[in-house]
């Protein structure tokens, strides 16, 4: 939870895009904390291996994800809004230095609450074929993707500036954050190929 507003200023201008970092009312970073399985590897003089494979950072997003999420959930339940702020890994070395972040913390997603000011609909969902699989892999046709492009049009809401397809064809497109992959070494969170 960041409670001190410089540096709720301090991430609004690495994120300027995303003015409610600042304006919400409430503002939460959800890190994933390898850090304090450390402590323990540490109080019973073990190992610590956990940079050597992807899989426990795995664990550490997954629980990050599933704390976010719940947060999300009371959020709506209590009446309120939140926006995830995922953009914050755009600058996660400099977000994780102003969070005085140790090494095995990687800051995963930002979420701001507060009071909505307009009233949002529900967003239409993919075709169920889409997302829902029986027992084993079904593939589907692109013709279920346009489809959704089809009910996003008609839903037209106004934060929906481009196709959804094109959207994540663009995303997908441009060149990936590769500041992550440093960090995730750096902060000694995943580097396979160390010596030991
Ligand atoms: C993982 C994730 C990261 C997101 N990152 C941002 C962000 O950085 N900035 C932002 O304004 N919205 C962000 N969003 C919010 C989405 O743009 C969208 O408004 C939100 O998911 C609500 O979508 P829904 O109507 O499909 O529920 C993010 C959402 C998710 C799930």
């Amino acid at each position: 939870m960041i409670q001190d507003r410089q540096l709720r200023e301090k991430l609004v201008a690495l994120n300027p895009s995303n003015p409610h970092i600042l304006k919400s009312s409430a503002f939460l970073i959800f890190v994933a904390d390898l850090k304090r399985t450390e402590k323990v590897a540490q109080h019973y003089d073990r190992a610590y291996q956990t940079e050597m494979s992807l899989d426990p950072l795995l664990t550490a997003v997954t629980d990050t994800a599933l704390a976010l999420e719940n947060a999300v959930v009371a959020t709506e339940s209590l009446g309120l809004g939140c926006v995830v702020v995922g953009s914050l890994r755009r600058q996660i070395d400099q977000v994780a230095t102003l969070l005085k972040l140790p090494d095995h913390m990687l800051p995963l997603a930002g979420l701001a609450i507060g009071k909505p000011i307009t009233e949002m609909k529900v967003k239409p969902r993919l075709p169920q074929k889409v997302v829902v699989h029986y027992d084993t892999y079904q593939d589907y046709d692109y013709q279920a993707i346009e489809q959704y492009d089809q009910t996003m049009e008609a839903f037209a809401e106004a934060r929906e500036t481009k196709r959804w397809s094109v959207k994540f064809a663009d995303y997908f497109a441009a060149e990936p954050n590769f500041l992550v992959d440093k960090f995730i070494q750096m902060k000694k969170i995943y580097q396979p190929n160390k010596k030991v």
